[in-house]
């Protein structure tokens, strides 16, 4: 069983939306309620530990969509509690959305090698890192003038890999279905 976390955010929807219909394939969201019918979802909130051992019993594979529009000690806590949860819960391979360098020194990449190392040191998971470059659709947004025609986001000269969502859902769900290859 391959199971997808945070299925209702945008990176989410677009891996389900290419997963939906398989066999084994269960969605996993704060919101189950909110899953396109017929695909079967489960109650997965890393804010509320919990619910993790129901929601990952029999799954083998865990797409973990990072969680994290919040403070770093939040989506570290988070994280930490998906994955504890996966390696008592018996899971096979963690595959995690993480960030296009593990060296980054961008203001949220702290939770993501916080992530990799406690995957990386795990005694029983499997595990995947995707290196996920700059949404298009967020530099689309950030580089979109004001009101008054100037584009104010101070991006200068610099070169940047930017990656749209639905390129990178793809990527997740090939890496999800053969996690081994
Ligand atoms: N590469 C980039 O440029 C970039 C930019 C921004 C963010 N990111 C990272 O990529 C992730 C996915 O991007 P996105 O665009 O899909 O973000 P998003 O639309 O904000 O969706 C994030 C989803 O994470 C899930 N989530 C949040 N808190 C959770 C919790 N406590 N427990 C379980 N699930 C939780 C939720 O899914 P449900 O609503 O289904 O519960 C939420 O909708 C973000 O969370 C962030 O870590 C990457």
């Amino acid at each position: 069983m391959l199971l997808v976390t945070g299925v209702n955010g945008g990176l989410g929807a677009l891996v389900l939306e290419r997963l939906a219909g398989r066999e084994g394939v269960v969605a996993g969201s704060r919101t189950p309620q909110r899953v396109p019918a017929g695909v079967p979802a489960r109650l997965v909130d890393f804010d509320r530990p919990r619910t993790l051992a129901e929601a990952f019993t029999g799954v083998r594979t865990l797409l973990l969509i990072s969680a994290g529009a919040a403070e770093d000690d939040v989506v570290i806590a988070r994280h930490g509690a998906a994955i504890g949860a996966a390696e008592r819960a018996g899971v096979d391979h963690v595959v995690y959305t993480s960030l296009s360098g593990d060296g980054d020194h961008l203001p949220y990449a702290l939770a993501h090698r916080w992530t990799e190392r406690r995957l990386r040191a795990s005694a029983t998971l499997r595990w995947t890192v995707l290196r996920n470059g700059l949404y298009a659709e967020f530099l689309g947004a950030i580089t979109a003038p004001g009101p008054d025609g100037v584009i104010s986001a101070p991006l200068g000269d610099g070169r940047l890999a930017a990656v749209a969502r639905a390129d990178l859902a793809e990527a997740a769900v090939n890496v999800a279905l053969a996690p081994a290859g």
